[in-house]
């Protein structure tokens, strides 16, 4: 554009864009809490993973550690027939190494093959597999999950597919189910499916897992609008904004807000857009459901898959659940 132009700037055309109109034009105003990772956003996430009221990593972990014996025989084809071991999102790969090295220990004859969208999230852990565990045979898969599926179901080799830390409770109900009959439509009879849910427990436990009192888990929300400001030039004022979070019994969820703490309208430079909050609007920005062990079974049922095993704590915080296709 010339630069005389006083015209405003084309509108720009991302996923994050159309979102952010649609999400901010309707009632109540919603942004995914898929947008919470950037790398400000992985790396307060990390920091979560780590607070003392954030339970459901370390119970996982503890859930490998304690049963990895059992786990990984429910996840092993019979006999020692190689197979393909793929994790949905690569993390930091720490709960999923407990795993691996007992496979490699086993003489498991595999090849661990994460799925990220992020290159840099596959790099750094293939760069750390290296060097922990140098024998271990990495294949990562730069896709989306049903693309990286897809391409694996050529292959006649079974598979085990990984989806841990209760990423499954991040899906609204309908899309939780449309996910799973998906993943479901992917698999053959003899591969396996193991997923991590977080199982409904007392209220207040679970609220302040999500409302830490060093705030990290306040901060990890109020950088939505950070990144809005910077990716979209929007004008957010963080001084105006807070997070807050409930957990809901009745529906099994919590739910995360940024709540508007004053009259405002947020300007968004790179969309033309003006957007108007009330006092007190909030802005829904995640849900994680907890569930119980008739839902996961029902679940289950629903996207044609039978429980084969439930590995959960002594506390029953946690689940991971090991699935198959019915036949
Ligand atoms: C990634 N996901 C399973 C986390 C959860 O528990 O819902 C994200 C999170 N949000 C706030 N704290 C952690």
């Amino acid at each position: 554009m010339p630069a005389s132009s006083s015209a405003p700037a084309p509108a720009i055309d991302s996923a994050l864009a159309n979102h952010v109109r649609q999400g901010l034009s309707r009632t109540p105003k919603t942004l995914s809490s898929m947008y919470f990772y950037d790398d400000e956003g992985s790396r307060l996430f990390q920091q979560i993973m780590q607070l003392p009221e954030y339970y459901p990593t370390r119970t996982e972990l503890g859930i490998f550690t304690t049963q990895q014996a059992a786990i990984t025989k429910a996840l092993r084809p019979a006999g020692n027939q190689p197979f393909r071991l793929l994790e949905l999102g690569a993390g930091d790969g720490l709960k999923t190494k407990v795993l691996l090295r007992h496979l490699l220990e086993e003489k498991a004859r595999f090849t661990y093959e994460p799925v990220d969208i992020s290159s840099g999230a596959l790099s750094g852990l293939a760069e750390s597999l290296q060097k922990e565990l140098p024998q271990l045979q990495v294949e990562p898969i730069e896709a989306d999950y049903f693309s990286a599926l897809a391409q694996v179901r050529q292959d006649a080799a079974p598979k085990a597919v990984l989806f841990l830390g209760s990423n499954i409770g991040n899906f609204l109900p309908d899309d939780r189910q449309k996910f799973l009959q998906q993943l479901s439509s992917y698999l053959a009879p003899a591969d396996r499916l193991l997923i991590g849910f977080d199982l409904q427990k007392d209220p207040r436990l679970i609220r302040a897992a999500y409302d830490d009192t060093q705030g990290v888990t306040a901060a990890f929300n109020l950088n939505l609008l950070t990144r809005l400001n910077r990716e979209l030039g929007a004008d957010f004022d963080l001084e105006h904004w807070s997070h807050y979070t409930d957990y809901d019994p009745l529906y099994g969820a919590v739910r995360s807000f940024l709540v508007s703490r004053r009259a405002q309208t947020v300007h968004f430079a790179d969309l033309n857009l003006r957007v108007p909050f009330a006092a007190w609007e909030i802005i829904h920005t995640e849900n994680s459901y907890k569930f119980t062990r008739p839902q996961i079974e029902e679940l289950a049922a629903a996207a044609d898959l039978r429980v084969v095993s439930f590995f959960t704590d002594e506390r029953q915080y946690f689940a991971d659940v090991v699935l198959a296709p019915v036949q």
